[in-house]
């Protein structure tokens, strides 16, 4: 038998019981008269027992085994003398009678322990090391337990799970495809999905009423934290719903997966306007654990030759509660921070709300104390508090104060990973314009329905139109949306004039969408979570890379099987594809 238990299991009430282990060296120590060994498994980690004195050769032997070979003990369990409260079986050792190599391991490339000295490239060269030490393998266990417990949740209410092809035709979610050569067809190609938007939706026609998936989906889209070429979404569809019903659904599995996997209780989940979250916050992911909503004053700043303001469409601050102590360096640390390219503010004014009372600006020279002190009480200040306040053109201005809030809400600790606040954001508009191409865009996909209200805004104000979308964000992080989808093929088609598509171009690229709008399609809608986001923020970290057992790095690449690669001569002639580049060697 290679064991009888787990290196995670054995306590004191095993005490005098003969056991197999077996699992790798994760650390040794030679003490002269006895050697101890760490042997770690998935389950944990229980110390071996060698003693020169009782059994000469095989504490000599153990002394030759190195970190990370594979071995299988028999012994005795043990009370430890020098007991070791960290662990679970730190009450125990094993006092080993025999030991077999089940194979032996070269020198890892960095220590497989929980604090690791290797870097990010090497560890993710050697995943297969890294994923053996705890940390990252509890990322995996709780990724695990996160799918378990949705598919649970969705077979309790009625969903049933559905595989949809991976080989597919281009689906326009905004990112660019992968696409996959046809042998048999050529010239022609697959594309990977970006979702499986459509098929849910043909899924719906055919009658399934309530589909669930959790997919792979891919998105040839520049790489960051929280954004992976290939990703899993939990994507899901329902029939004869309302908006209501569906939001009320996946609030019970927002609720379900905190409860079982976090065991935290959460509230009732607000709904908040796309149009109040840009006021109030500059973003349509706005992080709702503090508040430090923004404020406007524009009306009551311009008109006093100060030209900054005199000239922006917006003037807007956040009040950072408690920071009137903040000293010159930290505020040109922030006027620094917000003049960032990334950010690209032009400059950060700032009104100090002293202990004492006074007042204290950078634009004193243009604002009486009078003047001052209406901005004070727009913003609802209090003596000890910190008015920061952007201005230029709006969008901008608005982004720019949004990055800024994060940025407070970062340093005055208001963004405590283990707090939660999840947040509806609805009523998304359905367009969004393009200077650069002078076309409209749909915002969330073609497929989301205007708000009934607004349909006639189509014809005269498409930009104004509501779309029946909703994104769940979560501590800022935007974690899934969706909408009440069209059903209508008149509706569809007049979508895609909107967003302008020739007949025939939208024929031939969603015809079969269209045609099935033919045969009874029902009113449905539905939702997609992205998957490794939802584990990240359950695991308290901000990169989704730590909760996907193989990742690609942010040049989109597998460095452990060294991917993508080229392929041979005789592969592309099959494919019928001719390289501008020279092919590769042979
Ligand atoms: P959407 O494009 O909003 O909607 O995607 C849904 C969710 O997927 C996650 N996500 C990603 N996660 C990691 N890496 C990426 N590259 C990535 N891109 C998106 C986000 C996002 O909220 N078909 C629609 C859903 C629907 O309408 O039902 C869709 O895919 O968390």
């Amino acid at each position: 038998m290679l064991r009888t238990h787990t290196c995670g299991e054995l306590t004191l009430s095993d005490k005098g019981k003969q056991v197999t282990l077996s699992g790798w060296i994760q650390r040794s120590r030679d003490l002269g008269g006895m050697t101890f060994i760490d042997l770690r498994d998935r389950y944990g980690i229980t110390q071996l027992v060698f003693n020169m004195e009782t059994n000469a050769p095989l504490c000599e032997a153990a002394r030759k085994l190195g970190r990370e070979f594979v071995i299988s003990a028999f012994g005795t369990v043990a009370e430890r003398s020098n007991k070791n409260p960290k662990l679970p079986t730190g009450d125990i050792e094993i006092i080993v009678e025999r030991f077999e190599v089940l194979n032996t391991s070269k020198i890892p490339p960095f220590t497989i322990e929980d604090n690791t000295d290797g870097g990010d490239e090497l560890r993710m060269k050697y995943r297969y090391l890294d994923l053996r030490r705890n940390p990252v393998r509890e990322n995996i266990l709780l990724r695990h337990r996160m799918a378990i417990e949705t598919r649970n949740y969705m077979n309790d209410t009625g969903f049933v799970e559905i595989e949809t092809p991976v080989l597919i035709k281009s689906t326009p979610e905004g990112a660019r495809d992968f696409v996959v050569p046809s042998r048999m067809n050529e010239g022609e190609f697959y594309a990977l999905p970006q979702s499986p938007q459509t098929f849910k939706q043909l899924l719906m026609v055919a009658g399934f009423d309530r589909y669930f998936q959790i997919v792979k989906c891919f998105r040839d889209e520049d790489l960051r934290a929280d954004r992976q070429p290939e990703f899993t979404q939990i994507d899901c569809e329902m029939s004869f719903v309302t908006q209501d019903d569906i939001l009320a659904t996946f609030e019970g599995l927002v609720k379900h997966l905190f409860r079982k996997v976090k065991g935290v209780e959460v509230n009732d989940i607000p709904r908040m306007p796309f149009s109040e979250a840009m006021k109030y916050y500059g973003s349509d992911k706005p992080d709702i654990r503090f508040g430090m909503k923004f404020v406007e004053l524009t009306d009551i700043v311009k008109g006093r030759d100060f030209k900054v303001f005199d000239d922006a469409a917006l003037v807007a601050g956040i009040n950072a509660t408690g920071c009137a102590v903040y000293t010159r360096k930290q505020l040109d640390a922030l006027t620094d921070f917000v003049k960032r390219p990334q950010i690209g503010a032009g400059g950060l004014i700032y009104l100090r709300y002293n202990e004492d009372g006074s007042l204290k600006s950078s634009v004193d020279k243009f604002y009486s104390e009078e003047e001052l002190k209406r901005w004070v009480a727009a913003f609802g200040a209090k003596p000890g508090d910190l008015m920061l306040i952007l201005a230029g053109e709006e969008n901008k201005t608005r982004k720019a104060l949004s990055e800024l809030r994060l940025e407070m809400g970062n340093q005055l600790g208001l963004r405590n990973p283990e707090v939660f606040a999840p947040l509806w954001v609805v009523d998304f508009p359905l367009l969004e314009w393009d200077d650069e191409t002078r076309r409209f865009y749909a915002m969330h996909h073609p497929f989301t329905s205007p708000k009934p209200e607004d349909v006639a805004l189509l014809d005269t104000d498409p930009g104004k139109v509501r779309a029946n979308a909703y994104d769940l964000v979560i501590n800022g992080v935007e974690i899934g949306g969706g909408s009440i989808r069209i059903h209508d093929r008149g509706m569809q088609k007049k979508m895609f004039t909107v967003l302008g598509f020739s007949d025939e171009d939208a024929q031939a690229q969603f015809g079969f969408l269209m045609n099935a709008f033919e045969y009874g399609a029902p009113p449905h809608g539905g939702i997609a979570f992205g998957f490794d986001r939802m584990c990240s923020l359950f695991g308290g970290s901000e990169s989704i890379r730590d909760y996907i057992a193989f990742p690609k790095n942010n040049a989109g690449r597998d460095v452990m099987i060294d991917s993508p690669a080229p392929i041979k001569q005789e592969q592309l002639d099959e494919l019928g594809i001719k390289l501008n580049t020279k092919a590769p060697k042979e």
